[in-house]
């Protein structure tokens, strides 16, 4: 059976950072609170042309580079998200659209923070099945947009960013080895954004009564996490036939400190097998893995061979577990004409979705 292999990696961080100082003087919070509370020290906000599929389309193009194909090769593209541009079109429409990825198809994947690990789950078993070839996954999200800038109970936690990896089939023995997702409804008020869908559908109440923002109940999730996290790593562990002793590094949702250090105590895992930036970015949701995982393969944390466990948890409620055997190595620095080839090649899709746009205006409305 083939198995999906990472092959390329890619984020994207926007400029803007926002420090827990900046907060304190925007709410009633300190810095000395967030981080004994949270561990976050600052965290990224998009800019005011940036959204989830700009941030999600520069991962990708990056996560491409690395692994050396053109748009062309992509089957799906699995953008996982709790921000997207739109309703619809999905945002993955928008970045198959950005990228020229002409052969794609593609969709959006609403998990909340477990996003990326259900996309990954998904794109997996797609390759193993044989239907797909090339798998571009995407995690982004733009909360900056659905923060309540005035509720400290929530605004302190969440940055912007995006993640990518391009999964690829390769032989047994590698790549995603074990998958493990799960979901309980009933928790499903504990973290929710009440307002804009068919339930609430925005108007002038959902507005004033701040329905287009996240409300949480931020102890429950707490305890909802330290306990999940630890279970489902040691069922995914188990699908995978290892065990703790076998695993390099640990990729767990960036969402508190202290959960992060609850779980690796529970699951009894050395501090150094752990892989956190939590305190530079805060919580990007369904991007917090991704990025958190591009970042280890370029610090060196991750080498060919090593045994990755990815774990995330959030809104739904939801939560899942990936088991990974790195098989990629870091790749050659590359050269400045192929870069060069790769944005005109950009361009050019821009250029030809612009045509295409004026083609189905000029076809179908024009004989409307
Ligand atoms: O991505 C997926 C899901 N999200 C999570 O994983 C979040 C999980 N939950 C958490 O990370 C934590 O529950 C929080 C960081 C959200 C809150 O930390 P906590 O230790 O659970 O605090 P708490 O909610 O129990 O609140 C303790 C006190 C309260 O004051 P009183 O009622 O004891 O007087 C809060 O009003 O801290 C107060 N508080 C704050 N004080 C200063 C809450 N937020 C803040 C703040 N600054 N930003």
């Amino acid at each position: 059976m083939p198995r999906a292999h990472v092959a390329g990696w890619g984020k994207y961080i926007p400029q803007r950072v926002l420090t827990n100082d900046d907060l304190s003087r925007m709410v009633d919070t300190s810095d000395a609170w967030i981080v004994a509370r949270t561990g976050i020290r600052e965290r990224r906000i998009a800019g005011e042309e940036e959204t989830t599929a700009t941030m999600a389309v520069q991962a990708a193009r990056q996560a491409l580079e690395v692994a050396r194909i053109g748009p062309e090769k992509v089957d799906l593209i699995i953008v996982a998200t709790a921000t997207p541009d739109y309703f619809f079109p999905s945002t993955a429409c928008l970045v198959q659209k950005a990228l020229g990825a002409n052969r794609a198809a593609a969709f959006d994947l609403a998990a909340g923070c477990t996003g990326f690990v259900y996309a990954l789950g998904v794109a997996a078993a797609m390759v193993e099945s044989g239907a797909v070839q090339t798998v571009l996954v995407i995690g982004a999200e733009t909360l900056s947009r659905i923060t309540d800038w005035a509720d400290r109970n929530t605004c302190v936690l969440f940055g912007d960013g995006a993640g990518a990896v391009v999964l690829r089939a390769g032989p047994d023995g590698g790549g995603i080895l074990a998958t493990v997702l799960g979901a309980d409804g009933s928790g499903g008020d504990l973290l929710i954004l009440p307002g804009g869908g068919s339930r609430h559908p925005a108007s002038h109440r959902t507005v004033a009564e701040r329905m287009h923002f996240i409300r949480m109940q931020g102890r429950d999730v707490f305890r909802f996490a330290v306990r999940v996290v630890p279970t489902v790593t040691r069922q995914a562990l188990e699908r995978s036939g290892l065990s703790l002793d076998d695993v390099a590094l640990f990729i767990p949702h960036q969402a508190n400190g202290r959960i992060i250090e609850s779980v690796v105590r529970d699951v009894k895992l050395p501090p150094g097998k752990v892989y956190s930036n939590l305190e530079r970015y805060g919580n990007t949701s369904a991007a917090s893995i991704p990025i958190a995982l591009c970042e280890a393969v370029e610090k060196e944390r991750l080498k060919p061979g090593d045994v990755v466990v990815c774990v995330g948890f959030g809104a739904g409620l939801t939560w899942g577990a990936t088991v990974l055997r790195w098989t990629y190595p870091q790749p050659a620095p590359v050269p400045v004409w192929r870069r060069f080839l790769r944005r005109l090649r950009y361009a050019l899709a821009a250029l030809r979705s612009w045509l295409r746009r004026l083609w189905w205006r000029v076809f179908f409305v024009g004989r409307g």
